[in-house]
């Protein structure tokens, strides 16, 4: 059985947690008061705000030495909204990565929202769970987990690809992808697009998932 350890019992944590669980993971939670929790997990999801990132690698990171840790934040600047507060050409996989050397880092859930993965579904489609990371055989791990919870799961590519700098969030979820198109953040390849006859200013979003996203988010 595949053992996951969630930091986190937020939004996020718990949904993540559901679609683990209905796989047949056995979860472990780690709150913000557990400071010197045993880790039990294989598969470590740091369901927690970008800022406590520094923290809890600082306080487990022995621990977390060979497990595959994932990182799911989206380092905003919440004050304005609009900018990553990390800085261009990195992201808070890497600085979690640098932090954390001799584990598996990957970035994943980030272009999901915690209601979708809950649900499963969104415009009609299964919910996508973007996997980038440099570990192949942690990936797969992940992928297989999320599978199992009946989500569909892609593998997105290296770790480099969760960076900020890059073109914006990816086409893992057809909501968020139409909201980042109204932005202009969504590359045109990104989406395969067809014209609705019935909105023909509307084109269809269509995942791509045989090629990885162009990036993550950060
Ligand atoms: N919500 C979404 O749809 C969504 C989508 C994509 C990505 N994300 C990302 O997911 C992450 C979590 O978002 P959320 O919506 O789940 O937030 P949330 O509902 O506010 O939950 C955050 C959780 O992190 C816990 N926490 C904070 N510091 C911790 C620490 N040092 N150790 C253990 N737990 C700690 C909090 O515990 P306390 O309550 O005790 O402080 C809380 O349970 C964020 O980085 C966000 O950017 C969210």
């Amino acid at each position: 059985m595949t053992s996951i350890t969630i930091f986190g019992t937020g939004n996020m944590g718990q949904a993540i947690a559901g679609v683990l669980a209905r796989g047949g993971a056995d979860i472990q939670h780690v709150g913000s008061l557990d400071t010197d929790a045993r880790i039990a997990g294989d598969i470590v999801v740091l369901a927690v705000p970008y800022p406590a990132l520094a923290a809890i690698a600082d306080s487990y990171g022995d621990q977390l030495a060979g497990k595959t840790v994932v990182d799911i934040t989206n380092p905003l600047d919440f004050s304005t909204f609009d900018a990553l507060v990390v800085p261009v050409g990195s992201s808070a996989a890497a600085g979690l990565q640098e932090r954390l050397p001799e584990a598996k880092v990957l970035k994943a859930f980030n272009t999901n929202f915690a209601a979708t993965l809950a649900s499963g579904t969104v415009g009609g489609q299964p919910t996508t769970v973007l996997v980038a990371g440099d570990d192949a055989g942690a990936k797969t791990a992940l992928i297989d987990a999320v599978q199992a919870g009946g989500l569909a799961a892609v593998d997105a590519g290296a770790l480099s690809r969760a960076r900020a700098g890059g073109p914006g969030l990816p086409a893992a979820d057809p909501r968020r992808v139409r909201e980042d198109r109204l932005d202009g953040r969504v590359h045109p390849r990104e989406v395969t697009s067809g014209r609705s006859p019935s909105s023909p200013r509307t084109p269809a979003v269509v995942l791509t998932a045989a090629r990885p996203p162009a990036s993550v988010g950060a």
